[in-house]
């Protein structure tokens, strides 16, 4: 398939989101991506890039400030990462964050050692400098001694601060938390200001954001969203768009998008696999279709291909083997439906920003993912489109603000992510329709009731699995021999990890207690205790 990258159109009319930016270079650090979202929730437009960033590209990027994030490593061995020289000559503010502090402070002459005493977690710090970063920020104040709650993550220490610095900050065991040079307009925090736990991290961030870079806050979900408009309007120009609407938060905020900046000229296909949540198709048509109340009235094409996907399924076990079904035949399908419309020239993507950044762990870079969810990016290489992909600088939750924005309902643009292939991988083992008809509603009454308690937004993925096994149970004096629903709820930052979430009994109870007395064919449910690591978030 050929494609070509949608870039950030910088010509925006009313307020140029890209006027203003900060540019990360990324040393590895598990916060990394934490910092940019602050950086952004403080209204600037932030880049991540690799720490060992080309002169000539951070030149022509033109920050108004750099950030060096934390990292794994130590700045005491050799052969460790190092910040490219030419930072510190741009005539730009610099923040260095944990490891960040520590490079910039070998590379601009001062020293640094291994500490006897680490620091991992929770530490006191007393502010004993001036500087615009810090004057005025603190928790407590003792008999005039400034004191800051900060989250330290630390092994080695700044023993001896770089010409032209000057303390901030020191712990009982760190004599330099925190450093500065007003002058040039270079900084270092031992501590990292991005995670919630520095109570003050964010009034920091953004001191050095706005008060040190002199950054305004340009980067807002109504300017975003005239940007991205003005942008796809440019590129698109009177030409044909076609987008596969899954139903997903990314994929609607596309649709709601580009239904703003070209309107019909956008054709949306959803596809209905027989693998959708109860009522979801529906559901799609009557908050983004024509005909209906909404405000967006997109050409959407449903397509009810249930039987084709449950027929290809058939007694296929192999979780992999269901997954390449699926994928293979919404490909299909998709294809199908984009050859009946004509002259179309452009294929959407609801891409997102951890989508596409180069880090530090990744030196190659990964600046042109296609995103395999919902497997459009598999399109055969006869469909010569072009790409847009309008969120492609955007992190989730600047997805779900500009959603918002847009008109999507909070329940919309808060849903919980839902795997392209569907039930398919909640199923275990072959997939049937009845199975798949007992599992939407199981699934149905465990999201219902986890809205109705609050508990919703407070889970990060919630839903049931169907194990096919059948399980003894009493109904009046008769025995009856049914199916089991494990129910599966995890809190998770990033996914990678997650933690089982740690739902009410009384929660709990009610829910299985509405899943076996409503649903006749399921006479027992669990609850999954699982964390990931080792078990997987979805069971297949
Ligand atoms: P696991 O099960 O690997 O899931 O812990 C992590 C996240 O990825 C989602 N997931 C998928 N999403 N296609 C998708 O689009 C898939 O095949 C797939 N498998 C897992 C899962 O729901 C969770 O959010």
């Amino acid at each position: 398939m050929t494609t070509t990258e949608a870039q950030p159109d910088d010509a925006s009319p009313a307020n140029n989101i890209h006027a203003e930016k900060i540019l990360i270079l990324d040393f590895g650090s598990q916060y990394t991506q934490l910092i940019a979202r602050r950086v952004r929730e403080i209204g600037v437009y932030c880049e991540i890039r690799a720490f060992d960033l080309d002169e000539k590209i951070a030149r022509e990027f033109n920050p108004q400030g750099i950030i060096l994030s934390g990292g794994p490593e130590s700045v005491t061995q050799d052969d460790t990462l190092r910040a490219p020289d030419y930072i510190f000559n741009l005539g730009v503010p610099v923040l260095g964050i944990c490891y960040g502090m520590q490079t910039m402070a070998v590379q601009l002459g001062g020293k640094v050692e291994g500490s006897a005493k680490q620091e991992f977690g929770y530490a006191r710090v007393e502010i004993n400098g001036e500087s615009p970063l810090l004057t005025g920020i603190f928790d407590e104040l003792e008999q005039h001694r400034r004191y800051l709650d900060v989250w330290m993550s630390h092994g080695d220490k700044v023993a001896q601060l770089p010409p032209g610095f000057v303390p901030l900050a020191s712990t009982s065991t760190t004599e330099f938390a925190a450093m500065a040079d007003d002058e040039r307009r270079f900084y270092g925090l031992q501590f990292h200001p991005e995670v919630n736990h520095t109570l003050q991290g964010m009034p920091m961030m953004e001191r050095f954001i706005k008060t040190v870079c002199g950054c305004q806050g340009l980067w807002t979900a109504a300017n975003i969203v005239d940007d991205i408009i003005t942008g796809v309007r440019a590129k698109v120009g009177d030409r044909k768009v076609i987008l596969g609407l899954s139903g997903g938060v990314d994929s609607s905020v596309v649709a709601a998008l580009l239904s703003r900046a070209i309107g019909d000229q956008l054709t949306c296909v959803f596809v209905d696999n027989g693998l959708l949540r109860l009522d979801e198709g529906d559901q799609v048509m009557a908050m983004l279709g024509k005909g209906s109340d909404n405000i967006f009235k997109l050409n959407i094409i449903r397509v009810d291909a249930a039987d084709l996907f449950l027929g290809k399924l058939e007694g296929v076990a192999d979780p992999e083997k269901k997954r390449k079904i699926i994928g293979n035949t919404f490909i299909e399908i998709f294809d199908e439906q984009a050859q009946l419309i004509e002259d179309v020239d452009f294929l959407a993507q609801g891409t997102i920003y951890p989508d596409v950044i180069e880090s530090a762990g990744n030196k190659d870079g990964k600046a042109h993912v296609i995103k395999s969810h919902h497997n459009v990016g598999g399109l055969p290489d006869y469909m010569k489109l072009a790409l847009i992909e309008p969120l492609r600088e955007l992190f989730k939750d600047e997805v779900r603000k500009i959603g918002v924005e847009l008109g999507l309902t909070p329940e919309m643009v808060n849903r919980h992510p839902f795997p392209g292939p569907g039930l398919g991988v909640r199923i275990l083992g072959p997939v049937s329709k009845p199975f798949a008809d007992l599992l939407r509603q199981a699934d149905h009454i465990f999201i219902e009731e986890l809205r109705a308690a609050d508990l919703y937004a407070r889970t990060s993925q919630a839903f049931a699995v169907f194990l096919p096994v059948k399980s003894v149970g009493v109904v009046g004096d008769a025995r009856r021999y049914e199916y089991v629903i494990a129910l599966r709820a995890v809190e998770t930052i990033d996914f990678m990890t997650a933690r089982w979430a740690h739902l009410p009994y009384d929660f709990l109870e009610k829910v299985s207690g509405r899943i076996i007395n409503e649903i006749s064919g399921i006479s027992r449910v669990t609850y999954d205790i699982s964390s990931k690591p080792p078990a997987t978030i979805e069971w297949e």
